[in-house]
């Protein structure tokens, strides 16, 4: 029997994907030591499989993943999987100076050490899954952020705003049915300021869809927008796979004039309108 096991940062995605492959969602308690480190058990734990599914979008949630992977082996788990919907640290694939880490190789050592398998879910860049032993699978969500665009669009162009993005928009645009891509370029000037140079293509009067795989300080997203408002487009809908909206870049994106921000539930939050359940249920259930 397969179990389903929630991070504490992924709890309605552990339960749409329990839904989905029809298997029970185990219980987990939270404790403090007086000191004040954090015990994260699983009491009463009897499957033979174990699904962890835990976003690390913080170091708390790392570390609770950690301690959730070694209660399931001390709890008599055969295998356990670690579904990573959000992987933390991996945009520092590289040390981009000399004296740095590999951040996103410490972080996928520690956490193969307790993982049977690995699944992460539209890395940024696919290379740190090589990170992972055995390398972990990348799920792609792009196909669901077609779910929550109206099915209206007016003459719509699916954007990316850097080249790298583009593969993207051309699932989102696919799954949607009909469109036009188009990508801007983009020179980040640090790490919340970008600067984009658009395209020339026609967007006047027309809605617009701007996909890419994270929206973090919202720098490049609101860029985006403002640039297409200068073009009189008709609505800007913002859309991503990871909502991860540090700081102020929801307020930020709303003062740029969007339409509607949308991301999916790989960082549950204020702009959650689609699940990666069905995509995770059925990479799971390929086996
Ligand atoms: C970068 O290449 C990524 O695809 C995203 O565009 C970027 O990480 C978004 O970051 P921010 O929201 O901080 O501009």
């Amino acid at each position: 029997m397969t179990a389903i096991v929630s991070g504490s940062a992924s709890q309605a995605l552990s339960a749409a994907l329990a839904s989905e492959l029809d298997c029970p969602l185990a219980a987990v308690e939270y404790d403090r030591f007086p000191d004040g480190e954090l015990l994260a058990a699983v009491p009463g734990f009897d499957a033979d499989r174990a699904v962890v599914v835990a976003s690390t979008t913080s170091h708390a949630a790392h570390l609770e993943l950690l301690l959730l992977q070694d209660a399931l082996h001390e709890a008599g788990a055969e295998e356990v999987v670690t579904v990573l919907p959000y992987m933390g640290y991996a945009r520092q694939d590289r040390a981009f100076e000399s004296g740095q880490p590999i951040s996103s190789r410490a972080v996928a050592r520690a956490i193969s050490t307790g993982a049977d398998r690995v699944l992460t879910v539209s890395p940024h860049e696919e290379g740190v899954c090589e990170f992972f032993e055995p390398t972990a699978e990348v799920v792609d969500a792009a196909p669901v952020l077609a779910d929550p665009l109206p099915d209206d669009l007016a003459d719509p162009v699916f954007l990316a705003p850097d080249e790298g993005a583009v593969g993207i928009a051309e699932t989102v645009r696919d799954t949607y049915g009909s469109g036009e891509i188009d990508h801007f370029d983009k020179h980040r000037l640090s790490g919340d300021s970008v600067e984009i140079t658009p395209s020339d293509a026609d967007v006047a009067g027309r809605d617009v869809v701007v996909a890419d795989d994270i929206i973090a300080t919202g720098s490049t997203m609101s860029e985006a927008v403002e640039v297409l408002h200068d073009r009189e487009v008709a609505r800007v809908f913002a859309t991503c796979v990871h909502p991860l909206l540090a700081g102020n870049a929801y307020t930020k994106l709303a003062a740029s004039g969007v339409e509607a921000i949308y991301g999916t539930d790989t960082i549950e939050g204020p702009a959650t309108a689609a699940s990666v359940a069905p995509v995770l249920a059925e990479h799971l259930s390929a086996d």
